[in-house]
């Protein structure tokens, strides 16, 4: 069977075909095989992904199986049942999936009640003409398809809620009118630069086929109906099955403004490699981010984006924008942590 339908010295030769001269960098990993890679709470999903594949598993099927290991387990309090509530103490979950042999994308937003939202949006995929259902109407596709409504609020997040509820004071999303420069408006970082939780994962099967999913339960305590990147194809997730995957955790806002999943697969189709193609995204924010409340005394960003990627050629790597991290990948090794890249100490 074959395993790639390029080989990574196609990739380069292409590349440098292309005239791309970043293509000859020295690649960060190199894998044979099977491959998965995850935020760093995904080491249980890559190695489920990868046993997956191993048994003949689509990288779609693969990867939701892995996610849906987090997506269960009360003790992440950033996905899927156990996740932080909104404002109002409810769960409201995010999930997006994408298949790369077919270019197909499914997603469900605002979701409530079903505790893997991951497999309602390959239902998307696979069973509307849609990409996108959010909230109510998200809720009653998953019933159609029979998914039960089960309450996600564990008693460990309901207590987290009341003692935010008891302390909120000024410190929630609302923002009154405000300019560029304003930095103090009582509200800032309150959760610190590491709140966001989410997972990704993305993963080439032994077709070669690459596929993509991304889950959540969204910023703790969000305004009702806030949707973040994780379900927002080419913010959250992107995939395309001759260049590679990439997906995010972090501050999802600053993603959105940016689309860097996408941005990362085209980076990495003129040749980037995927660290440098994640460096080149948590760049671009930078960049954009001009109000003094999402800055810090020296003007960088004072909140935090991960990205994660790999290519069609099983080299994979990652970026965020503050502090020293790892994220996970999986082979036939096994499955380990490997240290990211970051633009700001
Ligand atoms: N990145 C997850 C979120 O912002 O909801």
């Amino acid at each position: 069977m074959q395993k790639y339908s390029i080989t990574r010295r196609d990739f380069l030769r292409n590349s440098a075909a292309a005239g791309v001269a970043t293509a000859l960098q020295p690649k960060i990993h190199s894998l044979a095989g099977p491959v998965a890679i995850a935020s760093q709470n995904g080491f249980a999903a890559v190695a489920r992904a990868v046993e997956e594949i191993n048994a003949g598993a689509d990288a779609l099927d693969a990867v939701i199986a892995g996610v849906n290991l987090v997506e269960e387990d009360p003790n992440d309090i950033t996905v899927g049942y156990g996740g932080l509530p909104n404002a109002d103490g409810v769960v409201e979950l995010d999930s997006a999936v994408m298949h790369g042999p077919t270019g197909r994308a499914g997603a469900v937003a605002s979701l409530q009640g079903i505790k893997y939202p991951s497999r309602v949006a390959k239902y998307v995929l696979e069973r509307t003409d849609h990409v996108l259902l959010v909230g109510e109407g998200a809720q009653k596709f998953a019933r159609m398809h029979g998914f039960s409504i089960e309450n996600l609020l564990t008693e460990e997040a309901r207590e987290t809620w009341v003692r935010w509820r008891e302390t909120l004071s000024n410190r929630d999303d609302y923002l009154p009118p405000h300019g560029p420069d304003d930095a103090d408006l009582g509200e800032t970082f309150h959760r610190g630069p590491d709140h966001w939780g989410t997972i990704h994962c993305s993963a080439i099967d032994l077709r070669g086929n690459i596929s993509s999913v991304t889950t959540t339960s969204g910023l703790p305590f969000k305004i009702p109906g806030r949707v973040g990147d994780s379900p927002i194809i080419g913010a959250g997730l992107y995939c395309d099955n001759e260049v590679g995957a990439a997906g995010s955790t972090g501050r999802g806002e600053a993603n959105l403004e940016n689309c860097c999943s996408f941005l990362i697969i085209e980076r990495m189709r003129v040749g980037d490699s995927p660290q440098d193609a994640c460096l080149y995204a948590c760049e671009r924010i930078a960049q954009n981010t001009h109000l003094a409340r999402l800055q810090n005394e020296t003007g960088e960003p004072a909140f935090n984006v991960s990205f994660y990627a790999l290519n069609k050629a099983g080299d994979v790597g990652g970026a965020r924008i503050r502090g020293q991290a790892e994220m996970v990948v999986a082979d036939r090794s096994g499955a380990r942590y490997i240290e990211m890249a970051h633009l700001f100490p």
